[in-house]
């Protein structure tokens, strides 16, 4: 037996996992039990959550054009992922993925977290840009770990209330509430 993985084809796996790649999943993972957690992630999808990876993660917008929301000191900024553009990311970077174009792909390269090296999921208030909520899970799977984290925030109007200013988090769906207001978003929303 092989102790090591054949090449695919990337065009083929596109094609192959193309119902994948679209509402309501979204991603597709390429190979299980790996170290590098390599995904193809497709639109369209946006949401309000900010990622606190503590690894660094790569991007290659391979197809169309995305986005990243990055929460930095309060402020949100915008980080254009345009068709053909790599990006690495800092461990740590608080970011929210756009991906409002129906059909676009980016790859995207993770690593396994070691035992004790947890991820934050976050959202900051619509507001005043305040932190919400914040929840920390050893991540073991991207698929499965990630939606009960999310229905509870969503779920929960207790958890939604931002201290800070008393507005409420409207949740899963605020599609456009956490652009910076300096830009504008290119191209329809879905
Ligand atoms: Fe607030």
């Amino acid at each position: 037996m092989f102790t090591y993985g054949m090449p695919l084809n990337f065009k083929k796996w596109l094609d192959d996992h193309a119902d994948r790649l679209k509402p309501p999943v979204g991603n597709q993972q390429v190979w299980q039990d790996a170290d590098f957690i390599v995904t193809v992630v497709g639109g369209p999808n946006q949401r309000t959550d900010f990622h606190d990876d503590p690894l660094e993660e790569f991007f290659y917008q391979f197809k169309g054009n995305a986005y990243l929301n990055i929460m930095d000191n309060g402020k949100v900024e915008r980080v254009d992922l345009k068709e053909g553009d790599i990006f690495l990311l800092p461990p740590h970077v608080r970011h929210s993925p756009q991906r409002p174009e129906p059909e676009s792909r980016c790859m995207v390269i993770e690593r396994q977290r070691p035992e004790g090296v947890t991820d934050g999921f976050e959202w900051y208030c619509l507001q005043c840009n305040h932190l919400v909520y914040r929840v920390e899970v050893q991540l073991k799977s991207i698929v499965a770990d990630l939606p009960p984290l999310f229905e509870r925030f969503y779920g929960d109007a207790s958890l939604r209330l931002c201290k800070h200013c008393g507005a409420t988090h409207p949740g899963k769906h605020a599609h456009g509430a956490v652009l910076p207001s300096s830009t504008t978003q290119q191209g329809a929303k879905p």
